[in-house]
């Protein structure tokens, strides 16, 4: 197969958006529409990939920054023609040319390569249509070969029934591309370089015209409005929820599931309703997620249960633990195997070994946590003095009673306990028990205060 080269074209405005940001920078399941198309075209290994910008001046290419992509700025927008003629200067002719659509997020990598499989000439993605109306129609001769495609502005009655539909996306030599586009000519009903007027061209040229379909209608579909990315987000999440589901993974309610990046389950996971997975995700056999819980780039190993209404950040979660329900666990966290995390307690950039607990209310802040180590609740690193922050070290088989604070750096060391309600300033010595609290005393006789009359 000779060398391929591929062309977003992402110039449109997206007027139908009614947003600020240009229409192929809005996302779907987590990333923009451009972007998804970006990195299909990558895993199809072309020599390169140009970006055809305009709407939205430099938003574009600085979105896709370090993607691989180059990018050609067309302006003004004279047509899908047009668009393509800008990344022409960039191409070698020895090479195929494929056309893609920033707008079009979902198309796949195996229908890009059926495509590539058509044979040599022309290869239009085509599908059937109930209602074509917009689009432009395959026109064929009585053999059935494609003469034309006709947009919806320039047909006649007869060719408006036609339900075989262009798609935009094709695949052509680049030579016979370069010479086709640079005759192209805006006396249509639009007054645009119609990219569609190459078909008629290669007709003419003698060149073969192949059609293939898509996989999936859905990989197909545009977006043109908030109305239509909505849909076409629902889509694909139901598309994630069917692959996790033939993966064994058990799902409470597919339809409220949100995967917005890449989720990765072993046997027996399974994951109640609500929650919203971003980034990259890997939950062990037997993992069981809770019901609304928000989940990204996160590892947790397995048997871990993750009770409702958690959210686990940028960390990593040993086997065997128990997290929640209304746990959060910020970035930089590891814990390791049979850890108990509880409601309302906040952990950020801390490692916390085997065997260890925070079950109630507590914020642990840039702390080392040994084995076996009790938190009580209420405990609070003060990991922060208003410039800089600190480290806790807490070692093996130490108990912080309630309500402590641990005033860092400072050190808790081997076996130590702290009574209930200290607040902790300095290094504690291996296993005695520390704490600073002012004696409790009873004054008798006292009453409380009474309202004064008036
Ligand atoms: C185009 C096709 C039509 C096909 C339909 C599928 C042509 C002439 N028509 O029509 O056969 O059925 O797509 O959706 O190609 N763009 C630019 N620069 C431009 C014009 C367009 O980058 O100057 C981009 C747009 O941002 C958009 C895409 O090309 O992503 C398609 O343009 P649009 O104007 O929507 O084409 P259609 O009229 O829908
Ligand atoms: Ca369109």
């Amino acid at each position: 197969m000779s060398s391929l080269n591929i062309v977003i074209l992402a110039a449109g405005k997206g007027t139908r958006m009614y947003s600020d940001k240009p229409k192929v920078l809005h996302a779907l399941a987590g990333k923009s529409l451009v972007g998804r198309v970006l990195e299909c075209a990558q895993t199809l290994a072309p020599q390169q990939i140009i970006v055809i910008y305009g709407h939205g001046g430099e938003a574009v290419p600085a979105a896709l920054n370090n993607m691989g992509a180059e990018f050609a700025l067309q302006e003004p927008q004279l047509g899908t023609g047009h668009a393509v003629q800008q990344a022409m200067p960039l191409l070698n002719d020895d090479s195929q040319t494929l056309v893609l659509y920033g707008d079009v997020p979902l198309i796949q990598h195996s229908t890009l390569h059926q495509m590539r499989q058509a044979g040599a000439g022309l290869t239009l993605l085509t599908v059937n249509m109930d209602n074509p109306t917009g689009y432009g129609r395959i026109v064929r001769n009585a053999q059935g070969e494609v003469t034309a495609i006709i947009e919806q502005k320039d047909a006649t009655e007869d060719q408006l029934l036609i339900r075989e539909v262009n798609t935009g996306i094709l695949l052509a030599p680049t030579r016979d591309l370069r010479r086709w586009l640079a005759a192209l000519r805006t006396d249509n009903a639009q007054g645009e370089y119609y990219l569609t007027d190459i078909v008629g061209m290669a007709v003419a040229d003698g060149i073969a015209v192949h059609t293939t379909q898509p996989g999936f209608d859905w990989e197909v579909h545009g977006v043109n409005s908030k109305s239509q990315l909505a849909v076409l987000e629902r889509t694909w999440q139901q598309v994630e929820a069917q692959r996790l589901l033939a993966h064994g993974v058990t799902l409470a309610d597919p339809a409220r599931l949100d995967v917005r990046g890449t989720l990765v389950c072993g046997r027996d996971v399974e994951i109640d309703v609500g929650c919203i997975f971003e980034g990259a995700v890997n939950l062990g056999s037997n993992v069981q997620i809770g019901a609304y819980c928000i989940i990204k780039n996160a590892t947790i190993a397995e048997g871990t249960q993750v009770a409702p209404y958690s959210h686990i950040d940028s960390s990593t979660v040993g086997a065997d633990c128990r997290i929640g329900p209304y746990a959060r666990i910020r970035p930089g966290s590891t814990l390791e195997a049979d850890v108990h995390v509880g409601n309302f307690v906040e952990i950020k950039n801390s490692a916390i070994d085997k065997g260890s607990k925070a079950n109630h209310l507590s914020y642990i802040g840039d702390t080392s946590i040994g084995r076996r180590v009790n938190i009580g609740a209420g405990t609070i690193t003060c990991n922060y003095d208003g410039a800089n922050k600190f480290r806790t070290i807490i070692e093996d088989d130490v108990f912080i009673g309630s309500d402590t604070q641990l005033v860092a750096p400072v050190t808790i060391a081997k076996g130590s306990t702290i009574g209930a309600g200290s607040t902790i300033t300095r290094n504690t010595p291996e296993g005695e028990l520390t704490l600073s609290r002012s004696k409790q005393m009873t004054i008798s006789g006292w009453t409380r205060p009474v309202k004064k009359s008036k």
